[in-house]
């Protein structure tokens, strides 16, 4: 529409076209200078060639060629809101995290979702984890949320992530398949790495193909620390619990959605959002300490586990609601970083070896993926709360520090900038470790199925129908009739009747139970 004021013009070529006027604002180059003609280049003659002295059409082509930055390496697809997280239930007692001590205070938040192995471009139904990444902007720091609509992992260690995905992702000499899951590679390394096999049941479960991102769960997975003002450690989980609750499509469905509508999850989201029916989760955590964790056999360090609610209720201490679409996708949902060493004074990490090299890989990725170690300064990523430190330079720095000190200890008083503070400040909890250097997986980490069985019971007939169908169906993409075999051989360890009706659908003849039940871990020594 013509604004009020702007009128249409005939420009040299013939064409119409709207001009600047009234509320029509005038473009300009990137250095401010008004532009006249947006339409046409500056030529040599009305037929000859173009004049490398058109600044405008220059600095606008260089730009576009330069519109492009590497996705992410996992969780390309994604899309983001903000909003904002409310307390409801202090948790003062066992946190001096800022953000859980006030009930009612707000804290804004923006928070994206993705899928996990796809490309930018792919479905939004893919079956495929849904990654639940949360920045909520305390007051004493950016605090990043970075998990999961599933509440485990595929692998215990980090070392093995780059390998994992290599094989989720498609095939390097062919380039294909594309499906995510349905996927020799994937099979392949899924069949050698039991310790996948819990997460491969949500996965094959319903939970994999949510109808919306408004119906998912969202989990931290990790264990993580709550420490109080005496430094004082309890051990927490994180649970996003959908107001709406879970739901999800069949795959059918998926199959049909992904073909007429592959931005159906996006669209889900800013239809909700823009109508005023606004997404909310409930937040809740698991409190525990060592003496409950170790009445367990497994490990609360080991990411593969979980802790069931039914032996430890989850507590619900507040609400993200989130009320707003982004202005600009690009600024703000492709260039968020998230990482899950942003934490803020009274929350800190547990030891678990998956959490600990994550701590690594976000912050190493993004200074490729956004090109400069500044992104803290693009908005979306900066803190809202007062900063001040003595970082400086490199490429597109935006705050360097102010005034004649850019080092501390300095003698120049209030002048000198800031200082540390060993009172607010951020403090690790004093641990005491022991131990020999190694790289041994401890016994604690070895058994890969009781979770995996417990998951599949939980489900109501009809959802473990699913899980089957899933199973039967990926692994009927899957040409090698070995990998078949042997995913099948781990089955037999979760459910024999889920082994013997994967194994019919395929017509594959039962195959022996994997070798261990609790398999020998590499470099373990024989017990
Ligand atoms: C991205 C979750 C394990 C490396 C993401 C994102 C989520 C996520 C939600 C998308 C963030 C966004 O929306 O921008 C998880 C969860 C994990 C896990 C819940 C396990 C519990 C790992 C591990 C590594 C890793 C073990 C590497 C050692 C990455 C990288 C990105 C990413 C490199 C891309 C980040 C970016 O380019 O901004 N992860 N992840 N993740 N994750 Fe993970």
């Amino acid at each position: 529409p013509v604004g009020a004021g702007a009128e249409m013009r005939q420009g040299a070529g013939g064409e119409t076209h709207q001009v600047a006027g009234g509320d029509v604002v005038t473009l300009t180059t990137a250095q401010g200078a008004p532009v006249a003609d947006d339409q046409n280049t500056l030529r040599y003659g009305a037929r000859g060639p173009a004049l490398l002295e058109d600044f405008h059409f220059r600095e606008k082509i260089f730009h576009f060629d330069h519109e492009r930055i590497p996705e992410r390496v996992v969780h390309a697809r994604g899309y983001g809101a903000h909003g904002y997280f409310e307390l409801t239930d202090s948790l003062a007692d066992v946190t001096r995290a800022d953000i859980f001590q006030r009930v009612g205070e707000r804290t804004p938040a923006f928070v994206r979702f993705s899928t996990v192995a796809g490309s930018k471009g792919s479905f939004d139904l893919a079956r495929d984890v849904r990654g639940f990444a949360v920045k909520l902007y305390t007051k004493e720091g950016n605090w990043d949320l970075v998990g999961n609509n599933i509440p485990v992992f595929f692998i215990q260690d980090a070392i093995k992530f780059p390998d994992m995905v290599h094989a989720v992702k498609p095939a390097p000499d062919r380039e294909f398949p594309q499906a995510q899951s349905a996927h020799d590679n994937f099979w392949d390394f899924i069949s050698l790495t039991p310790e996948s096999l819990h997460m491969i049941m949500w996965v094959m479960s319903d939970r994999a193909i949510p109808r919306s991102f408004r119906f998912m769960e969202g989990f931290g997975v990790h264990t993580f620390r709550f420490l109080d003002a005496d430094g004082h450690s309890t051990f927490v989980k994180f649970h996003w619990k959908p107001k709406k609750r879970l739901q999800s499509v069949v795959w059918n469905e998926a199959v049909k959605i992904n073909g007429a509508d592959p931005d159906f999850h996006r669209r889900d989201l800013w239809d909700a959002i823009t109508s005023g029916d606004f997404p909310e989760w409930e937040l809740g955590v698991q409190l525990f300490d060592q003496a409950f964790a170790d009445t367990f056999t497994f490990d609360v360090l080991d990411p593969t586990k979980l802790i069931p609610e039914e032996e430890l209720p989850v507590r619900i201490v507040g609400r993200l609601v989130l009320d707003r679409v982004v202005d600009n996708f690009f600024a703000e949902t492709e260039q968020v970083a998230f990482c899950t060493q942003n934490v803020p004074p009274g929350i800190d990490f547990s030891n678990d070896p998956l959490l600990q090299g994550r701590n690594f890989s976000y912050l190493d990725t993004q200074l490729k993926r956004l090109g400069s170690p500044n992104f803290t300064h693009i908005p979306i990523n900066a803190p809202k709360c007062p900063m001040a430190h003595f970082q400086q330079d490199g490429h597109m720095a935006m705050r360097n520090p102010i005034g004649r000190a850019n080092y501390e200890p300095n003698s120049w008083g209030a002048a000198g900038g800031p200082r540390e503070d060993p009172v607010r400040g951020f403090r690790s909890f004093a641990a005491e470790e022991t131990g020999p250097k190694t790289r041994l997986r401890p016994e604690s980490f070895a058994d890969h199925y009781s979770q995996a069985r417990q998951f599949l019971i939980s489900q109501t007939p009809i959802e473990q129908k699913h899980i089957g169908d899933a199973i039967t169906f990926e692994l009927s993409k899957v040409e090698r009739p070995d990998i078949r075999a042997r995913l099948v051989s781990h089955l037999r360890h979760i459910d024999e009747h889920l082994a013997a009706t994967v194994a019919n659908g395929l017509g594959l003849p039962l195959p022996e139970p994997a070798k261990a039940a609790r398999p020998t871990i590499t470099g373990l020594p024989p017990s």
